[in-house]
């Protein structure tokens, strides 16, 4: 496998990184996953804007302007094997001469990326639905920066995969965030919930574009706080991202989520994000 390290593409078992990496010590870094339909990335000026947000928090200078990061990704996806693919690319604070948490006088920064074939949900999740659990979310209070440091978020995961489920649907003094590596949306009675975009979730570009299909189409959209009984009598649960897209959570912590099977509106939200794919990927959109 091909990756891209401080300038140049190598093969992956060349690339070297320090272990005085702030990246590797403290987890000191950002990152993005970037869908790649048909060797195009999707919403690429979005996720390099919200990479920029990122740095911004964690007082980064960014080592690359848009241009670059799109010339980049574009080799990138060419070193790829398959058409459809997922580019991650973070940004450490870069190698450090002592151990220090405060930042070293001058930073380097350490540039990665690799594409990897992108894993989209399979046709039996798609029809039947996917169990999660639920968590209350221990993570820290900048959960709208997408960082690098994320033991919380893989600890929160872990716990779907020993319960036998794909996600933690996390919840902060009652209140609905995310999923441990999603966006979660509720409908009840026919309008769609959606979490506030704050310090309290990754404002994911999955769920912009949900809300604005939601809006495109007519489908009534409430964005505030969704409280965690609003959650349990929700009739559809769905989970958002980049890689998973749109996808039904028929049960939650082995209750049934509504009927207990994907809901009407997710299928409608299936088909809405499927059919503004292939516009943005014919050129007319996006
Ligand atoms: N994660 N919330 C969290 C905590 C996430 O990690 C992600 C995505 C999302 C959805 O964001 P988007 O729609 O922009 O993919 C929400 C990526 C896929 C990951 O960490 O692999």
């Amino acid at each position: 496998m091909t990756i891209y390290l401080n300038g140049e593409f190598l093969p992956a078992g060349e690339a070297r990184v320090s272990v005085m990496d702030r990246g590797f010590l403290f987890g000191d870094g950002v990152y993005e996953v970037i869908p790649v339909y048909s060797r195009r990335p999707f919403r690429l000026a979005e996720h390099l804007r919200r990479l920029q947000a990122s740095l911004d928090g964690i007082r980064l200078p960014n080592p690359h302007a848009a241009p670059e990061w799109a010339a980049l990704i574009e080799r990138m996806i060419e070193f790829g094997a398959t058409d459809d693919q997922s580019i991650y690319l973070q940004v450490t604070r870069g190698p450090t001469p002592v151990r220090n948490h405060a930042f070293p006088k001058t930073a380097t920064p350490t540039v990665f990326m690799m594409g990897e074939p992108l894993a989209t949900p399979t046709d039996e999740q798609r029809r039947e639905g996917v169990a999660a659990v639920s968590a209350a979310d221990i993570r820290w209070m900048r959960c709208d920066l997408k960082t690098t440091s994320l033991l919380a978020n893989c600890l929160l995961r872990q716990r779907a995969i020993d319960a036998g489920c794909v996600e933690t649907v996390l919840f902060r003094d009652g209140i609905l965030t995310e999923g441990a590596a999603s966006n979660v949306f509720a409908v009840k009675n026919g309008v769609l919930l959606a979490p506030m975009k704050d310090h309290r979730m990754l404002p994911g570009i999955t769920y912009d574009v949900v809300l604005e299909l939601a809006a495109a189409h007519g489908l009534p959209c409430e964005v505030r706080d969704v409280r965690v009984d609003e959650v349990r009598e929700a009739s559809e649960l769905w989970l958002t991202s980049s890689t998973r897209e749109v996808l039904p959570i028929v049960r939650l912590d082995g209750e049934p989520v509504g009927a207990g099977v994907p809901g009407p509106v997710c299928a409608d939200m299936h088909r809405w994000y499927q059919e503004f794919k292939r516009t943005v990927m014919r050129g007319d959109d996006g």
